[in-house]
C-alpha cells in the first residue's frame, strides 16, 4: 500500500516521464513559423516564395502573413498590434533602429546559438552585423542588402528624345525630364505614397548635399542642417519633380509605376532596387529592356538592409521553427537564390558572384567604394536611420510640400521644427 510521502514520490516520478515524454514529443515537434512581411509584388512574391520553400524543404511548417503595401508601413501597424495584443508573429520583417526598439523592450528572442553556431560573426559584415545587435547578442537574421539611389530607365523611351543613358547629375536630369515632357512623355513614373516621396527625396538630399550633410541631417538630425539652404534646394528639386510626374501619381502603388517604364507610358522611375526584382519577374532583361543607374549622389550609397527578428513566442515547435529560419536566411544558396529575385545583393561574405547581373554587380562594387570611403549611409526612407517617429515626422513634411503649393524655406523650416518635436 502507498503512504501518503510514496504516492507523492510517484507522482512527482509519473510527472516526470510525463513532462519528459511532452519534452521529446516538443523536440521531434514539426519546426513552425509564422513570417510576417510586406513582399507581395511580382518580384518580392517570388523571393519570399523561396524562403518559404527552403523552410519547407528543411521540415518547417511556413505560416504566411503577408500584409500588403510597399515600404512595410501598414506591416508594422500590424506589428505593432499583434504585439501588442501579447501574440506576436514568431518572425517579423523589420529594420535598422527598430530592431533596437523592439529588443530595448523585451520583445525580441536571442539569436546567439544559431549565430554562433553558424559563425555570423565571420560571414556576416560588421555594417550589417552591428545592426542585427542589441547590447553584444544577435537578436535579428539579415536578408540581403537594397541600394535605394538607382534610376531604372527605358532605353527605347529614351531614345526618342536622343538619350542613351540615365542622367548623371541633376542638372541633367532636369534638361532630360524637360526634353521628355515636351516631346509628351511622363518622364518620372511615381506612385505618391510617403515612403516614395521620401524615397526621392533622400535620393535628392545626397545628390545635391553629399554623404556628410545626409548624416548631420538624419543620423544626427543636427537643427541647422535641417533647415539650412542645402535643404532648401533639396525642396526646390522636389517642386521640379513634381512638375515631372503624370497626374495620375497619387496613390500608386511603386510596382505599377516599375509597370509605367516597363511598357513605356513612362521614361525612368527613382526606387530601390527591389524594382529590379519586378522586371526580372516580368521576364525583363537588364541591359537591354531596362537601364539601371545609379542616382546622383556624389558617389554615395543609401543601404537598406532587410532582416527578419523573432519575437518571443510559446511553444517549442515555434522556438525551433524561429531558429530553422534564422540558420537557413545566413545560407550561401539561400542568399544567393533570394537576391537574384529580389534584385538585392547578399548580405553575407562568400555568395559567389555568377549568377548576380551587372546591377547586382555594380552594387557590390559601390557598396564596397563607399563602405571605404565613408560615404555609404543608412537609409531614413526604409527605417535604416531614425527612429520610427522621427521618420513619420520627416515623411509627413516631405509629403505635404509634394502635395501643395508650400514654399521650399517654409518647407525646411517645417521639417526642423517637426524633428524637434519628435526626438
Ligand atoms: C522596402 C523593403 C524592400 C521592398 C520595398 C517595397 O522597405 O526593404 O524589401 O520590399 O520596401 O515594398
Amino acid at each position: 500500500m502507498l503512504t501518503k510521502t510514496h504516492r507523492g514520490v510517484r507522482a512527482v516520478a509519473l510527472s516526470t516521464v510525463f513532462v519528459g515524454g511532452l519534452a521529446a514529443f516538443a523536440a521531434a515537434a514539426q519546426p513552425n513559423a509564422e513570417v510576417l512581411h510586406w513582399w507581395t509584388s511580382g518580384g518580392e512574391a517570388k523571393a519570399a516564395a523561396a524562403l518559404k520553400a527552403d523552410f519547407e524543404a528543411n521540415g518547417g511548417k511556413w505560416n504566411d502573413m503577408a500584409v500588403a503595401g510597399g515600404g512595410g508601413d501598414a506591416a508594422m501597424t500590424v506589428l505593432r498590434s499583434r504585439v501588442l495584443a501579447g501574440d506576436p508573429p514568431a518572425a517579423a520583417q523589420i529594420k535598422g533602429p527598430n530592431i533596437q526598439d523592439w529588443a530595448k523592450q523585451g520583445a525580441l528572442g536571442s539569436l546567439d546559438k544559431v549565430a554562433a553556431a553558424e559563425n555570423w560573426d565571420k560571414v556576416l559584415p560588421p555594417q550589417i552585423s552591428s545592426i542585427m545587435k542589441f547590447n553584444g547578442k544577435y537578436v535579428a537574421v539579415p536578408v540581403n542588402v537594397h541600394r535605394i539611389d538607382w534610376f531604372w530607365a527605358n532605353p527605347q523611351v529614351l531614345a526618342k528624345v536622343g538619350a542613351t543613358e540615365a542622367p548623371k547629375t541633376w542638372d541633367e536630369f532636369n534638361a532630360l525630364a524637360d526634353k521628355l515632357k515636351a516631346a509628351g512623355i511622363t518622364p518620372l513614373a511615381h506612385g505618391g505614397q510617403p515612403w516614395q516621396d521620401a524615397t526621392i527625396f533622400e535620393t535628392v538630399v545626397m545628390g545635391l548635399n553629399g554623404a556628410a550633410f545626409f548624416k548631420k541631417a538624419f543620423v544626427d538630425l543636427d537643427d541647422a542642417t535641417l533647415r539650412s539652404d542645402g535643404m532648401v534646394k533639396v525642396f526646390d528639386q522636389m517642386r521640379k519633380i513634381r512638375g515631372y510626374v503624370d497626374k495620375d501619381f497619387p496613390g500608386r502603388e511603386w510596382n505599377a509605376a516599375t509597370q509605367m517604364v516597363m511598357n513605356g507610358t513612362a521614361a525612368m522611375q527613382l526606387m530601390g532596387d527591389w524594382a529590379k526584382g519586378e522586371f526580372l519577374a516580368a521576364g525583363k532583361v537588364p541591359g537591354k529592356d531596362f537601364l539601371c543607374a545609379p542616382a546622383p549622389t556624389q558617389n554615395g550609397y543609401l543601404m537598406n538592409v532587410d532582416s527578419f527578428a523573432m519575437f518571443n513566442v510559446k511553444g517549442d515547435d515555434k522556438q525551433a521553427g524561429q531558429m530553422l529560419l534564422a540558420k537557413l536566411i545566413v545560407g550561401e544558396k539561400f542568399q544567393e537564390t533570394f537576391n537574384t529575385y529580389k534584385g538585392s545583393i547578399p548580405a553575407r561574405l562568400g555568395v559567389p558572384k555568377d549568377k548576380f547581373d551587372a546591377c547586382a554587380l555594380k552594387s557590390m562594387d559601390d557598396l564596397n567604394a563607399t563602405i571605404a570611403s565613408g560615404t555609404l549611409m543608412p537609409s531614413m526612407a526604409h527605417e535604416m536611420a531614425t527612429s520610427g517617429a522621427v521618420r513619420g515626422a520627416v515623411l509627413d513634411v516631405v509629403t505635404q510640400h509634394f502635395n501643395s503649393s508650400m514654399t521650399s524655406a517654409d518647407a525646411a523650416k517645417k521639417l526642423a521644427d517637426a524633428v524637434k518635436l519628435a526626438k
